[in-house]
């Protein structure tokens, strides 16, 4: 019998799919930037398929390689070439909430959206929130450490998981689901899987805390000369603003990309250099407070409140379409990093000069999430030199102490550059829990790890 014969036997028959039309949009990344042939693309619908096809896959000594939605930014759900693309999309169950512990247990390829919708529906929440919810599973988003935009408030994904199954290279699954809120039992594989980026195992099903929906909202879009000033507010909105939930960054370029791709009006009479959109979330309306805080910051140069549901998703609207508009401008390097906020502002002021200095002509487009020091670092116009560009910008985050990945995940697009965030002792450590787990190295071969 054939591997795919074996697959199917497994999956069933519909669920392999070979044919190049078929495999076609598995294959390519959501940025166009990274694509690879897969063997087969295999959807397993429980986690005993699951389990069953990475013992076939380990019995045949094929790679895998793991996808969830496919809004990844760095490559790491795209094969490299040859490999089983194993897509978790069916595994979409919304288990009943726990309204004593808050928390759910969801299937791996639930999208992001889904849950929102389900959890909402018993006036909780999920702590992260991001642009691709409509695509990006419960899954992918573990397996990246996901941020997004509430960070500030939540945390990142790994803060909202208390529990994980998933099935190791050998085809065994581990299983802890129970959400305890202690447990002191050794090695927290759990928080291993989480941004382990589908190289440690595949995540089939997830136990996460919720959080309370707060209803009533206020979002504003303020005006700022520059970084430094965005960076010299942050404490007092902090100090001043419990409910703070958002504050996101973006500037004058970025804004008019913006408005030209999704034909959106101008925020204000004139244009300002940065802006920052904030917003406080609570049981009560948080309207007064945030007003209040904004009038009395240093440098505003301009504000506009909104507090009705339409006003606010338009404010919203000039951040969260960043991503699209950079991509319909051509196929940006994306890279995504931190830096101490000390750092900020040097970093947003030398990135120009040092993007320049590889490719005169490229075409940076900065934003993010300003409260991490996080910044999205798009570069349109790149050519044949987005490796060097790369090279150029990374190496400057790492002068100034920064992460080359912030919350994408190294993927593919970054692995030659890990050994910037990360000491020669860490990498050996990393290599050494592949090892153990994965000694094939059958699970996204290429991803995280340099080969
Ligand atoms: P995929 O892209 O399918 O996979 C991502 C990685 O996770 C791959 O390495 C894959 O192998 C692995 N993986 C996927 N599922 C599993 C699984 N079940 N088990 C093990 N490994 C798995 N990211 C942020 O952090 N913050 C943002 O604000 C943000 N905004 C975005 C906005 C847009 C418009 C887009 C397109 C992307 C954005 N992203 C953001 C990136 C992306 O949405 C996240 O990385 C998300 O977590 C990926 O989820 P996914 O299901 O699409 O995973
Ligand atoms: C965002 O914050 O919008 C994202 O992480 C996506 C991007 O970097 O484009
Ligand atoms: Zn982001």
């Amino acid at each position: 019998m054939t591997l795919l014969d074996e697959l199917r036997g497994v999956v069933g028959q519909t669920h392999v799919l070979v044919e190049d039309d078929l495999r076609r949009s598995y294959e390519t990344d959501w940025t166009g930037r990274f694509s690879g042939k897969a063997l087969a693309v295999v959807r397993p619908g429980s986690t005993e398929e699951v389990a069953g096809v990475v013992r076939t896959c380990a019995a045949a000594g094929v790679p895998l390689v793991v996808q969830g939605g496919n809004t990844g930014l760095v490559g790491g759900s795209i094969p490299a070439g040859g490999e089983v693309l194993l897509s978790l999309t069916r595994l979409d169950g919304l288990g009943e909430i726990d309204e004593a512990a808050s928390q759910v247990t969801v299937g791996a390829g639930a999208t992001l959206a889904a849950l929102q919708a389900h959890a909402r529906g018993k006036d909780l929440d999920v702590g992260v929130d991001l642009a691709a919810r409509d695509s990006a599973t419960i899954g992918g988003l573990v397996a990246t450490n996901a941020g997004g935009i509430r960070v500030l408030r939540y945390g990142s994904m790994r803060a909202q998981v208390v529990g994980a199954e998933a099935v190791l290279a050998d085809g065994s699954i581990v299983s802890r689901m129970a959400g305890l809120a202690k447990d002191n039992t050794g090695y927290d594989l759990v928080s291993l899987l989480c941004g382990s980026e589908g190289t440690l195992g595949v995540l089939t099903n997830l136990r996460l805390r919720l959080v309370p929906r707060l209803r009533a909202r206020c979002v504003a879009l303020v005006a700022l000369e520059d970084t430094a000033a965005a960076v010299h507010v942050l404490p007092g909105l902090r100090d001043r603003l419990p409910e703070l939930a958002a504050a996101e960054l973006f500037f004058a370029d970025g804004l008019a990309l913006v408005r030209g791709y999704a034909g959106l009006p101008a925020p204000f009479p004139q244009e300002y250099p940065a802006y920052l959109v904030l917003e406080s979330a609570g049981r009560n309306d948080p309207t007064d407070q945030l007003v209040e805080a904004i009038a009395e910051l240093d440098g505003l140069l301009d504000a506009t409140v909104a507090t009705d549901a339409s006003t606010q998703r338009a404010l919203w609207a000039y951040r969260e379409q960043h991503t699209e508009a950079i991509s319909a401008a051509g196929v940006p390097v994306k890279l995504d990093v931190s830096v101490p906020l000390r750092a900020l502002a040097g970093l947003v002021d030398r990135l120009p000069a040092v993007i320049a200095a590889v490719v005169p002509q490229a075409r940076p487009i900065v934003f993010g999430h300003v409260n991490e020091g996080n910044l999205h670092v798009n570069v349109l116009g790149t050519g044949e030199l987005a490796e060097e560009v790369t090279d150029a910008v990374l190496r400057l985050v790492a002068e100034l102490d920064g992460s080359i990945s912030s919350e994408h995940g190294v993927g593919r697009a970054k692995v030659p550059w890990l050994g910037l965030s990360r000491s020669d002792a860490e990498i050996a450590a990393m290599r050494a829990i592949k090892r153990a787990l994965d000694p094939q190295g059958l699970l996204n071969p290429g991803v995280l790890l340099p080969d």
